[in-house]
């Protein structure tokens, strides 16, 4: 099986609070992997690490990243560039905070395309209203033509997902992906992981929700104040888990 994601002894601190502490996993290409843990484990900083997108206070002090074969941490800034939104799609908590309240939703998504392809405008028009098609957005046109604040959240949420895969990345690191949904918005963009998962592509998923996970993922890590305490297979970790923090959350979330 190849690893398209490899991270090593990842330590990530603030002055000199470490908040992610020598953590290592990989992601196999077309696999789902998922981060569970508290609030405050790391899990967002680990995402933001593999994007080089950490806020200026928080360091990597250690460790490597290395994605389809090049360690991340050593790219320069405009190969990340690239490698951000092209090969490596996000989807970020907070959906407000992605889309800039200036312009047009369809706008926005259609930058991502322009900055990393070299379709034609009209290519990229029918490609943006397929992909927001593909969310499941009811309305495609109208949420093309939307700003940001006009839509709800999980409408802006399903937008988000199709910035992340509208360039066709070979990852995409959803990060609490179906927070503001309702159940029936979650379980539509659970099949479209799912659907993109059958297409190769892979998944790291950052998540509090265990059912979405044992639904989801193929492996899972479980980290609990910026460790890992598990990790492996999805249903090894949930029937037989090793530690006792990893029963702690299994038993709370049934
Ligand atoms: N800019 C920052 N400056 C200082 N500490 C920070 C900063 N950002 C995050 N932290 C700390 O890093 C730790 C990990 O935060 P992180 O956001 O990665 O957790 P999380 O697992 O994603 O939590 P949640 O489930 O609530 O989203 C927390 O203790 C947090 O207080
Ligand atoms: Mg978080």
């Amino acid at each position: 099986m190849n690893t398209l994601l490899s991270i090593k002894d990842l330590t990530v601190a603030v002055d000199e609070k470490v908040l992610v502490n020598q953590v290592s996993f990989d992601v196999p290409q077309g696999k789902i992997v998922a981060i569970a843990g508290g609030s405050g484990s790391g899990k967002t900083t680990i995402g933001l690490s593999v994007l080089r997108l950490l806020p200026s206070a928080l360091q990597i002090r250690q460790g490597s990243i290395v994605f389809e074969g090049q360690d991340l941490l050593k790219l320069s800034s405009e190969k990340m560039r690239d490698c951000r939104g092209a090969r490596v799609g996000m989807v970020f908590q907070e959906p407000l905070s992605t889309f800039d309240p200036l312009f047009t939703i369809g706008q926005q998504i259609d930058e991502v395309l322009a900055a990393h392809t070299k379709l034609s405008k009209q290519e990229r028009y029918k490609k943006v209203l397929e992909t927001l098609s593909e969310v499941e957005l009811p309305d495609p046109l109208r949420a093309y033509k939307s700003f940001p604040h006009q839509l709800s959240g999980g409408m802006r949420q399903r937008a988000m997902v199709a910035q992340a895969i509208v360039c066709n990345p070979s990852l995409i690191i959803a990060d609490e992906p179906t927070s503001s949904l309702d159940v029936t918005l979650q379980v539509k963009i659970m099949e479209l992981f799912i659907r993109l998962k059958k297409k190769n592509i892979s998944i790291l998923l950052i998540a509090h929700d265990l059912g979405m996970i044992a639904h989801l993922a193929d492996e899972v890590v479980i980290l609990r104040q910026g460790e890992i305490v598990e990790k492996g297979p999805v249903e090894r970790v949930y029937k037989q888990p090793e530690h006792g923090y990893t029963k702690e959350l299994i038993e709370a979330f049934q």
